[in-house]
């Protein structure tokens, strides 16, 4: 389709992965573990308010091949584009007294974090990282690696120790917030292990329990509009957001803003600034249209759908303040378009992607008009709701 950015696809990526493998190490890889990237349809920043989320995983993915060694160093190369040098780490097997320790290059502490908090045995590797998933385009780079990583270490686990799907998601959340110190919630790592094919999954952040909804119409389609200004979430916004909502959450005498009603925020209005009053009133209303917009999904009703997905991109743009200037202009020119259901921002924000629902027929003159009338240069995605991680034949 003409504008429409090309995925390459994991058959296609996984026999080149292989061979600079082979050239790297001057063998075949043994094991392959893959995990997808995700864009979020709806509920933003509401998993750390132990709130819900309506993400479904991309076809983007990233992938380990590798094998054991037994030299006790783990040798691990990247061949991801834009990622800090050196292209390949190595670091020693951590021991109970010598734990692995964050450090540079950045990319690698997506690695080590999971191998320090993998939940079986860890044997020393030679693996080779190859992505199909934008890095920092909000679409869960940095989880599609970490879960990616985590598979990879199952299929060199000789154990026989396996831990359910939420203990992946959950080991991975925890590597993400101790190595790159990025404070996360657990949404990314949770859709990137359990994302199922044609469906978006509304996740219960607080229970960790999950429903699927079907997204198989093959008249609709989710859009991904990359506005290719890199969004850096380690910085100071996402963790003040957090305790902005704590902060909230505590004046309201509530656990998190999950059981907070708007009734009893305006009711306490005059206890919280300004700011912090607004942050609150986005993931109150946010989780409730999270919910409101699965329900709508289940019943085909994209309408209803496309107007909460405005309504989440206002709220975060004027309550949450983690739009751009970039996303904001994206949203817009997608909702001009005929056949445009919704459009938001998507991810944590301050750059990064746009998702836009819309009519099949509608996707090739949306991406011309918005192509021609952005003021960037943005690359967009046709994407179809695919598979969680899964380890891939060799
Ligand atoms: C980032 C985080 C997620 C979530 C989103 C905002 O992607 O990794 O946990 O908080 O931002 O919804």
């Amino acid at each position: 389709m003409a504008g429409v950015s090309k995925v390459v696809d994991v058959d296609e990526l996984l026999p080149q992965l292989c061979n600079e493998f082979d050239q790297h190490f001057g063998k075949r890889p043994e094991v392959a573990g893959c995990a997808p990237g995700r864009v979020n349809l709806i509920g933003e920043h509401t998993d750390y308010n132990d709130g819900f989320v309506f993400p479904m995983a991309l076809s983007m993915v990233t992938v380990l091949v590798g094998c054991r060694t037994d030299s006790g160093v783990c040798k691990v190369v990247t061949t991801a584009e834009g990622v800090d040098e050196p292209k390949v780490v190595e670091f020693a097997l951590p021991t109970g007294d010598r734990p692995l320790q964050p450090g540079k290059p950045a990319w690698s502490n997506y690695v080590k974090g999971v191998v320090q908090n993998y939940k079986g045995k860890v044997s020393s590797f030679n693996a080779l990282i190859g992505t199909t998933v934008p890095l920092g385009g909000g679409v869960s780079s940095s989880a599609s690696l970490e879960v990616a990583t985590y598979t990879f270490l199952e299929q060199l686990d000789k154990s026989g120790k396996t831990v359910s799907l939420k203990e992946k998601a959950l080991a991975c959340q925890k590597a993400e917030n101790d190595f790159p110190k990025m404070p996360c919630g657990i949404m990314d790592q949770f859709i990137s292990v359990m994302g199922k094919k044609d469906h978006a999954l509304l996740i219960d952040c607080r229970s960790m329990e999950s429903k699927l909804v079907g997204l198989t119409d093959p008249n609709i389609v989710v859009l991904v509009t990359n506005s290719n200004v890199k969004h850096k979430l380690t910085g100071s916004e996402y963790p003040l957001r957090r305790k902005q909502c704590y902060k909230a959450a505590k004046v309201l005498g509530k656990n998190s803003l999950r059981d907070a009603t708007m009734d009893e925020l305006q009711s306490h209005q005059n206890k919280l600034d300004d700011e912090t009053f607004r942050r609150a009133r986005h993931v109150i209303s946010e989780i409730a249209r999270t919910t409101d917009a699965a329900d709508a999904l289940a019943r085909s009703d994209f309408s209803t759908f496309g107007k909460l997905m405005v309504q989440s991109h206002n709220s975060l743009c004027i309550d949450f303040e983690v739009s751009s200037i970039e996303l904001d202009e994206l949203v817009e020119l997608a909702m001009s378009c005929e056949g445009v259901y919704g459009s938001r921002m998507t991810g944590g924000g301050f750059g990064g992607c746009t998702v836009t629902l819309l009519k099949k027929d509608a996707v090739e003159s949306t991406v011309q008009h918005v192509q021609a009338n952005y003021s960037g240069k943005a690359t967009f995605y046709v994407c179809a709701a695919s598979d969680g991680a899964r380890s891939l034949q060799l």
